[in-house]
């Protein structure tokens, strides 16, 4: 009888238990730097909200999340964008490994962190999409800079990818809930609720609007404190 097909291959079978946990402290040492540069960006974000709170009296911010990219879900994106394998093209191509979302009160406070985060000296944007602009075909909304910023290890500086998206607390609900019938629905979501929902966007921007000029009318203009409709593209 023909001996069974082995399940394993060779080169698999050579992996020991030390280059396992090689892989895995390699993996996470990668990962690292990607917290690294999301605690530089959440700085950054915190210390111009305390001192827009300092200045103004008022908090453009309602709240900050951020995340690094779960190994799962980094290597699922890997995979389905065609990326080499290796830590070099995964640093190049996947940008939104460090992910940080800034929600506003206001579209004018959103572009105003956008202008004075990517203003600074050692942020260099790499990409901005403006999506308030330009609002995506079913609606979305929200302001996305791939960011870069330095980190100082103890073996010399890196630089860091992060994703920031600035967006509106309206766009933020209109976002979270896009994203849950998306998923309900696996991606394919009947036309009816697809029109719902790019209706349901509609009514989002027009809450902006509105609640932007109510702020105007108590605080003056935010107009006068700089360009605030987009679109925003990359300072050269
Ligand atoms: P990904 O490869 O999916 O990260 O997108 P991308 O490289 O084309 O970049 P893009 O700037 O368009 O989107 C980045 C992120 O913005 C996504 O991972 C989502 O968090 C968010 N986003 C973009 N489009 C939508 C959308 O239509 N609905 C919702 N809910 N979120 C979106
Ligand atoms: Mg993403």
């Amino acid at each position: 009888m023909d001996a069974p097909t082995p399940v394993v291959d060779e080169e698999r079978l050579e992996v020991t238990p030390e280059s396992l946990r090689a892989m895995r402290d390699e993996f996470q040492r990668f990962l690292l730097a990607y917290q690294f540069g999301l605690r530089e960006v959440e700085t950054k974000i915190g210390i111009l909200r305390d001192e827009f709170l300092h200045l103004h009296d008022y908090n453009p911010i309602e709240h900050v999340s951020s995340r690094v990219k779960s190994p799962d879900s980094l290597v699922e994106k890997v995979a389905r964008k065609g990326v080499e394998p290796d830590f070099a093209s995964i640093a190049e191509h996947i940008t939104d490994i460090a992910g940080l979302r800034v929600t506003c009160s206001f579209i004018a406070d959103a572009y105003r962190l956008f202008d004075l985060l990517t203003a600074q000296d050692d942020i260099r944007v790499r990409t901005v999409k403006d999506y308030i602009a330009s609002p995506k075909s079913n609606g979305y909304k929200s302001l996305h800079a791939i960011i870069e910023v330095p980190v100082f290890l103890s073996t010399g500086p890196v630089t860091v990818p992060v994703e920031v998206q600035f967006r509106t607390i309206a766009m933020d609900f209109w976002a979270s809930l896009e994203h849950k019938i998306y998923y309900k629905y696996d991606r394919q979501v009947p036309d009816g609720l697809l029109l719902e929902l790019k209706d349901a966007a509609e009514s989002a921007a027009q809450l902006d609007e509105r609640m932007q000029s109510l702020h105007g009318a108590i605080h003056g203009s935010p107009e006068d404190a700089g360009q605030i409709h987009g679109p925003r593209s990359i300072a050269v």
